[in-house]
């Protein structure tokens, strides 16, 4: 009898590591410009392979001198709108992060629109050259949390 319910005890804790918890199979980093409305390097797309979902990590914007254009107007150079090593980074606002959570949590694809910050108060005060969306890919768990 107690040697059953031990046994069930440890089947349940096995079954909670693999079912309970998102299991992570990828981070994504989707960086974008701001710019024309609707360009591919304009646009975050973000998307995970079914059955795995997006879970957005962390939202920013990226600083460099010399990528402070008020907005590309098309995708022939896309510098600007790459992550580079030095470049300065400062948090999306919480209301847009939670816009991004909102619409990209627990769904297969997403896109978020442009974004940007024209006054990067820990980068210089200038004009963000891209923003940075770092996504998980995870499993729809039923006790996600
Ligand atoms: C990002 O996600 C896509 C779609 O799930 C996948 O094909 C691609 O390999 C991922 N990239 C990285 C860097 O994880
Ligand atoms: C979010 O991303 C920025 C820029 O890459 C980084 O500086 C920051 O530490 C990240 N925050 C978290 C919680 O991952
Ligand atoms: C969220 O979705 C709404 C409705 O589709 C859209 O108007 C808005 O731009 C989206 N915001 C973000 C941050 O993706």
């Amino acid at each position: 009898m107690g040697d059953n319910i031990k046994r069930i005890k440890f089947y349940f804790v096995i079954f909670c590591v693999l079912i309970c918890f998102p299991v992570v199979r990828s981070t994504n980093t989707s960086t974008v410009c701001y710019g024309a409305p609707g360009a591919r390097c304009t646009t975050h797309k973000l998307s995970c392979i079914s059955p795995l979902v997006i879970q957005i990590i962390n939202t920013s914007y990226g600083y460099r001198s010399g990528c402070n254009s008020n907005g590309i107007a098309d995708c022939t150079d896309t510098t600007c709108c790459k992550e580079k090593p030095g470049d300065c980074f400062q948090q999306f606002s919480s209301d847009e992060n939670r816009q991004v959570v909102r619409n990209c949590s627990e769904v297969e694809t997403c896109t978020v629109p442009r974004f940007r910050e024209v006054n990067g108060r820990e980068c210089g005060g200038t004009i963000s050259a891209y923003s940075k969306i770092q996504y998980s890919c995870v499993s729809k768990g039923i006790l996600d949390f």
